[in-house]
């Protein structure tokens, strides 16, 4: 495990996109694994920025997105569908059929979310938040590391966490499908970015703390 520190939330977060980039430039049929929420955002204008210049080219890239909500329509501009479509998706030359997102529609759609990633050979880069809980994708603090894509139900924190894009608290769906800890694990690189002083102690607990399913971050030890 290498740990860099930046000068800035930007610089942090585009240092990322610079990987994923040089993962792109080698290999033109990279699988990425791919995150939402207000960390990664820099790292999609920058990869649309180089899209547009030709420097990187999609057309051959697949991607796997962590998780999405259970229960939210893909429509609706709060789904993680929404999110990858306005940050990414919409900006670049990705083939619709390359890009996935889990569903939450019971096991055998989980089931077959992790085959796709194993028959598309693997992810070679996965992109990862953390949450102040530690959380990485929504595996949330539990008594055990869940291995492959599952619905968990969203802990006070992360809905806490997440109202802020929503009217309410109350709005946040209490249910999401996420990505194993498994899944995660088996990427042949993970690229964690931590950003802003709320995930400070979770980043301390992640690198400094014992390997436990309570700080699911704690696994990339
Ligand atoms: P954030 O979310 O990037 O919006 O802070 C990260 C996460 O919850 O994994």
């Amino acid at each position: 495990m290498e740990f860099h520190v930046y000068e800035n939330a930007r610089a942090a977060c585009e240092a990322a996109g610079v990987l994923i980039a040089a993962q792109i430039t080698r290999k033109g049929d990279s699988v990425l694994g791919l995150a939402t929420g207000s960390t990664p955002i820099p790292a999609y204008e920058m990869l649309t920025q180089w899209y547009d210049r030709g420097v990187i080219d999609f057309d051959r890239v697949r991607t796997f997105n962590l998780d999405e909500y259970v229960g939210i329509d893909h429509k609706n501009p709060l789904s993680y569908h929404a999110f990858m479509q306005e940050h990414l998706f919409s900006k670049v030359n990705l083939r619709p059929e390359n890009v996935h997102l889990p569903s939450g529609n019971g096991a055998a759609d989980a089931e077959a979310y992790d085959k796709a990633i194993h028959d598309a050979g693997g992810i070679d880069i996965q992109l990862l938040g953390i949450g102040r809980n530690g959380h990485i994708g929504f595996n949330e603090p539990a008594d055990d590391f869940t291995y492959g894509t599952h619905v968990v139900t969203l802990t006070a924190d992360t809905i806490e966490a997440n109202a802020r894009f929503f009217k309410s608290a109350d709005e946040v769906p209490r249910q999401a499908v996420s990505m194993g800890i498994g899944n995660i694990m088996a990427a042949k690189c993970v690229v964690l970015v931590a950003t802003g002083e709320n995930k400070a102690k979770a980043v301390r607990d992640t690198i400094r703390g014992p390997i436990t399913p309570r700080v699911p971050a704690s696994v990339l030890q």
